[in-house]
């Protein structure tokens, strides 16, 4: 009889979770955040995850509730849970208590993204409500800052 015991072979599923406006990208103030699509960052993203047996579960919305639903649906109501998430809460970053009590519910390892240098534009923009729970923050690397946080998690579901 063989025992299924969680290794680094177990399948993992990660969400990649978007906030408002970034369905624009690549027409969105291109010289701020970049000219490469959602889609793009999404398909390569998939791509790569796949190849280290992630899967990718993609999530936009401009709607807070609608993220909301999403980490709660796809975590702790899913019968098969995410274990992390990569997330570019966009404005919600300086908003959204909502969206931060969702993630510590699903009480799994996440990465805040920003494209841009919050730190480097409007002093609002400095706030996150997201960035003393995420187990890191990435900003002002562009598109690849996502990329980063996918190996973060490739590295954490092998050791
Ligand atoms: C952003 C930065 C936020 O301040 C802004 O509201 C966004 C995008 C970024 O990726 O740089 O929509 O999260």
């Amino acid at each position: 009889m063989t025992s299924q015991t969680p290794t680094s072979q177990t399948p993992k599923k990660l969400a990649l979770i978007n906030g408002a406006n970034l369905h624009l990208l690549g027409k969105r103030e291109p010289k701020i955040y970049g000219s490469t699509t959602l889609l793009d960052i999404e398909q390569r993203l998939t791509a790569h995850a796949k190849a280290h047996q992630i899967e990718l579960c993609c999530f936009q919305s401009n709607h807070e509730g609608a993220i909301v639903d999403f980490i709660g649906e796809s975590g702790l109501l899913s019968p098969t849970p995410i274990d992390g998430v990569i997330i570019n809460p966009a404005a919600f970053t300086h908003t959204s208590v909502a969206i931060r009590d969702a993630l510590a519910a699903l009480d799994k390892p996440f990465i805040e993204v920003h494209l841009s240098n919050v730190h480097a534009r409007e002093p609002f923009r400095s706030h996150s409500y997201f960035s003393d729970k995420a187990v890191g923050v990435i900003c002002g690397l562009g598109d690849m800052g996502y990329d980063m946080a996918l190996d973060w998690f490739i590295r954490h579901f092998s050791a």
